[in-house]
């Protein structure tokens, strides 16, 4: 990690606030952002065991389980530790779902790797958790054992990424907007560049993840109205900074005339950096490359305050609050939403001015909660 991550211990008032607020970034994050409108309906509430009865949507939701006895027990496989975003999302669900707010909590890091994350899913059944909760490495490959999940009576949430499975083996899906991410982040280099051409290099995420996926195809909708750009290579840096250290390295020895860098990570543009540092060659505002990133962590938005980054477009990892919400709710034979899309903003540095970010300043920076 290029800079070690400020890890934030949210206050069960904070966590409460997130419930009603999730998804606002800079420094009214925790409080300002409406959650009226964070769901859509694209896909039906699967029907399963302790699908809810009654629709009492208007009941405020509960922000825990405390003093009611009984601790519910939720399983997590998650993707792994690649990224601070990461850490900060495995941070989150571990202050949400603690002891004291009434859940026991079995946490499994998958280190990136599918076998392992269908194992603990297949483990949580074993166990006979009360749900499960999984961020899907790969939207892939997941229908057999949500089928078990199912089978065992045991609801399942997907969180963060999205899974391409039948949406009734599952009961929510919770995340931010990967298309409209990638979009925000070419509807802004448009924007900047105003006419001018483009040559672009991309550092994609993990092959086959959905962050992936949304990202590229939101970003190339908008390249693909521009005929002034052009992308000229697409790897995949796989979410770390050693990855995209290393894929920036390999295209600096293909490529000698690029202006724009995209990677779809924070960690990986920490990489990309040290690698144009190391070939001399200048980045950010006053630099000859135009640095676009995702996540938008508390480092990656330093550098942007810096001018190190151009634009840095926000993915919220403080999703727990959510699934907490569901699980109340499933818990209260409440109706749930089928699924919550996390809001996220857009970030630029000083001088920029867009109409589809925020511009950096120390303010922003200070009231970032990760
Ligand atoms: O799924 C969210 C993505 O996964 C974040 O952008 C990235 O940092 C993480 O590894």
């Amino acid at each position: 990690m290029k800079k070690k991550l400020l890890s934030v211990i949210l206050s069960a008032t904070m966590v409460a606030a997130l419930v009603t607020g999730c998804g606002g970034g800079g420094s009214d994050t925790q409080t300002s952002a409406p959650a009226a409108d964070n769901t859509t309906t694209d896909a039906p509430a699967a029907d399963t065991t302790s699908a809810p009865a009654a629709d009492t949507t208007t009941d405020a939701p509960a922000a825990d389980n405390a003093g009611s006895g009984d601790l519910i027990k939720v399983g997590f496989a998650q993707v792994g530790h690649e990224s601070d975003w990461r850490a900060a999302n495995t941070q989150n669900y571990q202050d949400a779902f603690s002891e004291a707010n009434g859940y026991e909590l079995s946490f499994v890091d998958a280190d990136n790797d599918n076998a392992v994350q269908l194992e603990a899913v297949r483990g949580f059944i074993q166990q006979e958790v009360d749900y499960i909760c999984i961020a899907p490495i790969e939207t892939a490959g997941w229908d057999t054992v949500l089928q078990e999940a199912q089978d065992a009576g045991i609801p399942v949430l997907i969180v963060d990424r999205s899974v391409d499975a039948d949406a009734s083996l599952y009961e929510t899906q919770i995340g931010c907007d990967m298309v409209l991410e990638g979009e925000t982040a070419g509807n802004w280099l448009a924007e900047y560049l105003d006419g001018a051409d483009a040559k672009i290099l991309v550092i994609e995420g993990s092959v086959g993840a959905s962050a992936t996926l949304g990202r590229t195809e939101g970003f190339n909708n908008i390249a693909s109205a521009h005929s002034e750009w052009e992308i000229l290579d697409s790897q995949s840096g796989d979410f770390t900074q050693a990855g995209g250290q290393e894929v920036m390295e390999s295209f600096i020895k293909s490529y000698s005339d690029f202006n724009v860098v995209v990677c779809q990570n924070d960690n990986e543009a920490y990489g990309a950096m040290d690698a144009m540092d190391a070939a001399g060659i200048t980045y950010g505002v006053d630099g000859d490359v135009i640095i676009i990133s995702f996540d938008a962590t508390h480092d990656g938005l330093q550098y942007t305050l810096d001018g190190k980054i151009n634009c840095n477009v926000e993915c919220n990892p403080l999703q727990a609050e959510f699934a907490a919400e569901v699980i109340q709710k499933l818990e209260a034979g409440s109706a749930i939403d089928a699924v919550t899309v996390v809001k996220d903003e857009a970030f630029v540095a000083p001088g920029i001015d867009s109409q589809y970010a925020v511009t950096m300043s120390q303010e922003v920076l200070d009231g970032r909660a990760y």
